[in-house]
């Protein structure tokens, strides 16, 4: 299979493997380890309200130090209300991210129901137009994506309209999940109807949802026709599957996981940023998610689950990784590059 080169407006990709927008996980501290491992066209950051950001005037955390980050770094806002988002866009342009995305596909009822954006917008294509139109007025020259889910329940499949009212208004690129609203993650992805946006539109569609290796990249997108695809929970546990899919489309051998000892290292790193930036226990609390979800498919990995999400400071974590996963030798793990990883 040959790569398919994916622009979204004038950026043109690397690679056609997209990071997605993950709630609690990508945050900067996760988007720089996904960045070092490497084969990630675009990362996004987790959807960021545009309402709570403009009516508090403040930077939301989930924007710090963006301004300064690497770069592709596509930025996702949500909300219902056009000035809301166009003034976020506008604000997202003088910080010259790469891409401004738009979430039309969160099932959370908090956001589905108090807040009546999200997928329920899939329910009304002609407001997810005045979004997307208001969104490209306030990004200037910054490209706006739209990311959907196939519709808010399956007996309202909607995606096909809602993927046109989006270019009509301007998106350069759209991300559809594969399944509805209603149907959160209890089904496997519909790629035919994936399949059926791509021959809906002309802008790029990138194919989301149960992509978790190069085997099920190729899958997605032989069939689906998308320009690309993009990851979501498999990074997280396994935050180098973009480097195997990449390669996969280059038609080179898919490289091997990091050894134990790398993985080792990427962990006692990613918990010494997290404490770095939040504080000991904090710091050590919020990295309980990321460290619960690595190592997985190790043999002990479920014990050492069960005590890492226990850990309430670094002597305790280091504690616990010393335990489960102990340091080898003095074999010399291939971690050099990962050394400098999450060096503040
Ligand atoms: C914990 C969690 C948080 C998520 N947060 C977001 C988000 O902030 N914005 C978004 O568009 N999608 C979000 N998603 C959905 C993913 O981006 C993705 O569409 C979905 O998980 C399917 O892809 P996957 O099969 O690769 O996980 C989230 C998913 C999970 C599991």
């Amino acid at each position: 299979m040959t790569l398919p080169t994916l622009r979204i407006g004038a950026l043109v990709l690397a690679t056609p493997v997209v990071a997605a927008p993950v709630a609690g996980f990508t945050d900067a501290i996760f988007r720089d380890l996904v960045r070092r491992f490497g084969g990630c066209g675009l990362i996004f950051t987790e959807m960021i309200s545009a309402g709570a950001w403009v009516e508090a005037k403040t930077l939301p955390d989930r924007l710090r130090g963006v301004e300064s980050e690497a770069r592709p770094l596509g930025v996702q806002l949500w909300d219902r209300a056009p000035d809301l988002i166009a003034e976020a866009a506008a604000r997202l342009s003088v910080m010259r991210v790469s891409v401004i995305d738009l979430n039309f596909g969160c099932p959370k009822r908090r956001i589905m129901g108090k807040h009546a954006a999200g997928a329920t917008l899939l329910r009304d294509p002609a407001t997810i137009g005045r979004l997307v139109a208001a969104a490209v007025r306030g990004a200037g020259n910054i490209p706006v994506s739209a990311k959907i889910r196939l519709g808010p329940s399956f007996a309202a499949r909607t995606a096909v309209e809602v993927a046109r009212a989006a270019e009509a208004n301007g998106a350069q690129a759209i991300t559809v999940h594969g399944r509805t609203a209603d149907q959160h993650y209890g089904v496997p992805c519909q790629l035919e109807m994936i399949a059926e946006v791509v021959r809906a539109v002309s802008i790029p569609v990138i194919a989301n949802g149960d992509v978790h290796d190069a085997a099920s990249a190729l899958q997605t997108l032989r069939a689906t026709g998308a320009a690309g695809v993009m990851v979501a929970r498999e990074a997280l546990v396994r935050p180098w599957v973009f480097r195997e899919i990449t390669a996969a489309l280059h038609g080179e051998p898919v490289p091997s996981a990091p050894t134990l000892a790398e993985q080792r290292a990427m962990l006692l790193m990613h918990h010494g940023a997290m404490v770095a930036r939040d504080g000991d226990r904090h710091g050590t609390i919020m990295m309980r998610k990321f460290a619960s979800r690595y190592l997985s498919g190790i043999p002990g990995a479920r014990p050492f689950r069960d005590a890492i999400t226990r850990a309430g400071d670094t002597a305790d974590f280091h504690a616990i990784v010393e335990r489960f996963v102990p340091e080898e030798g003095r074999e010399e793990p291939r971690v050099r590059d990962l050394r400098a990883l999450f060096t503040p």
